[in-house]
């Protein structure tokens, strides 16, 4: 039963929408996936709630305030646990990162999320001291453009490795079809073209992301056969000299 617990101290870097992208990707190939919605502001809860004929059936989401997250990740019945977390840091958070099988960190390629992601990683280190166990983690980068990379982001992600943070390849690009499920309800395997330019682009960077997700936490990471970011960026460019 892994628990992927998604964290950050930063607020807005896409953790709740990674972890909704995520449990439609493993639900719809047909793991049962629960999601424990540990932010106050109950998002995935309430995108449930909003739309429930649209929410997968093998998909279970369970509201937790403050204390009980432990308990609720520890008796989760179904096989994938995803954790979304509020973005700052207390007691809640390190408690779901104690619980964790893999802490995945969003961060945008700027310095100030990079200084946040160091400081979820000094938790984590905190955590592996208190329950004497590894806690495997990695970034990941969120909401980036398949187009655009600048050098500050590159430096940024040089320094992560030079320190030995592991950094998946694959990107939770910036995406419409990503944001739009939480206004119109289902998952992005349910989006028409009308709803979202391009879903079919969006499922492949989402299963291409929760495919490397999986290596990592069976210890095959890094992958090889992941879509090579190069490849990714040709598609957006074909698709913006179409004018998509
Ligand atoms: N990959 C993406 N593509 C497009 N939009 C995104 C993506 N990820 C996040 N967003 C948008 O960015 C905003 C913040 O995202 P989200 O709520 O997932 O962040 P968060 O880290 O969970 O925030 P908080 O810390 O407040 O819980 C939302 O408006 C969401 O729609
Ligand atoms: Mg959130």
């Amino acid at each position: 039963m892994p628990v992927i617990v998604l964290a950050s101290s930063k607020g807005g870097v896409g953790k709740t929408t990674a972890t909704l992208t995520m449990a439609s990707v493993l639900t719809h190939h047909g793991a049962a996936t629960r999601i424990i919605d540990a932010d106050p502001n109950s998002p995935i809860n309430r995108w449930a709630e909003r739309f429930p004929e649209l929410v997968p059936k093998n998909l279970s989401i369970v509201p937790v305030h403050r204390t009980d997250v432990a308990d609720h990740i520890d008796n989760a019945p179904d096989p994938y646990v995803l954790v979304d977390l509020e973005g700052s840091k207390n007691e809640e958070v390190s408690v779901a990162i104690g619980r964790a099988d893999l802490v995945l960190i969003p961060m945008q390629g700027n310095q100030l999320d990079a200084d946040e992601a160091v400081s979820v990683i000094k938790v984590i280190r905190k955590q592996e001291s208190i329950f004497k166990r590894k806690i495997p983690f990695c970034v990941f980068l969120s909401m980036t453009s398949p187009v655009i990379r600048d050098r500050a982001m590159k430096r940024i992600l040089d320094q992560l490795r030079e320190n030995d943070i592991p950094i998946l390849r694959v990107n939770m690009f910036q995406r419409a079809a990503f944001k739009v499920t939480f206004n119109i309800g289902g998952t992005i395997y349910q989006l028409t073209a009308a709803d979202a330019s391009s879903p079919s682009a969006a499922i492949k960077n989402a299963e291409e992301f929760m495919k490397e997700v999986t290596a990592f936490i069976k210890g095959d990471w890094p992958l090889k056969d992941v879509e090579a970011e190069e490849e990714v960026k040709e598609e957006f460019a074909e698709m913006e000299a179409a004018g998509k």
